[in-house]
């Protein structure tokens, strides 16, 4: 793997690839091709990511609210989830990317949930890039599910209810293997988190860009880290330099 020579590296971002359908329609192009445009972009920027040595790459592909688009948008892109995994999973085996879901597993269908166990089973092992897929996600509905989750602990008598604290609420979300996003990329320039990441965003630095995802080259994600360098994280603390 080769290192970044870009300085104070993120180790976990976190990507909203949003404006796909922009993108199309710009073209005059169905808002579909738009989305197959953004695959491309992600193939770059998990390739970029895993380059510069970043540990861990969360990506929103499809949230809980997303299945309210039209249905023929919302089984197109089903489909395009499905193929891109077919169509992937041995270079990112190659590459050494370790995939994982996060997101509501129950109302996705069989074969989906079936390609996505393969293809977690098969990269457990991987040493290189964690790849989280964020779809079905919700930051919300990761909570409530967290909560029912501490709830039957508690129902069990296995957890004491003043022994609820932020730690096994961490182990109780959809991302309990990774840390905290240190940075959050947006792109499309809409200045909001749209329900990813509630929990885990607390303290992530935020970097919004108005190109449309699949406009999004390795230059535009060299420049969100250079901004992220530059920031000064302060957890609520006083400045280092004062
Ligand atoms: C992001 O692009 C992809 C998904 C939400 C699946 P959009 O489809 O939201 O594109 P815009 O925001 O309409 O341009
Ligand atoms: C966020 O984009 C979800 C994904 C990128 C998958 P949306 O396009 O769904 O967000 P809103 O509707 O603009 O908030
Ligand atoms: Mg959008």
């Amino acid at each position: 793997m080769r290192k970044s020579e870009l300085s104070n590296l993120p180790a976990h971002v976190a990507i909203i690839m949003d404006g796909n359908g922009r993108w199309a329609r710009r073209r005059a192009m169905p808002r579909f091709m738009g989305h197959r445009q953004g695959v491309a972009a992600l193939k770059k920027a998990v390739r970029y990511a895993s380059n510069q040595g970043i540990e861990t790459l969360t990506v929103y592909a499809f949230s809980t609210e997303n299945w309210q688009r039209p249905q023929e948008e919302v089984d197109f892109l089903l489909d395009l989830m499905y193929k891109t995994f077919v169509q992937e999973i041995e270079e990112l085996i190659e590459e050494q990317v370790r995939i994982i879901l996060i997101g509501d597993r129950t109302s996705l269908s069989h074969e989906l949930l079936e390609i996505w166990t393969q293809a977690e089973e098969r990269t457990a092992n991987n040493t290189g890039l964690t790849l989280n897929v964020a779809f079905n996600y919700g930051g919300r509905q990761e909570l409530v599910a967290a909560t029912k989750n501490l709830a039957e602990q508690v129902a069990r008598g296995e957890l004491a209810p003043e022994d609820i604290n932020e730690e096994n609420i961490n182990t109780a979300l959809y991302t309990w293997r990774s840390p905290d996003p240190d940075l959050i990329i947006r792109t499309g320039g809409e200045l909001r988190l749209s329900n990813f990441l509630l929990w885990q965003a607390a303290y992530s630095e935020i970097y919004v860009t108005d190109i449309l995802w699949p406009d999004f080259k390795e230059r535009d994600f060299s420049e969100a880290l250079q901004a992220y360098a530059h920031r000064e994280r302060r957890f609520g603390q006083v400045p280092v330099k004062e």
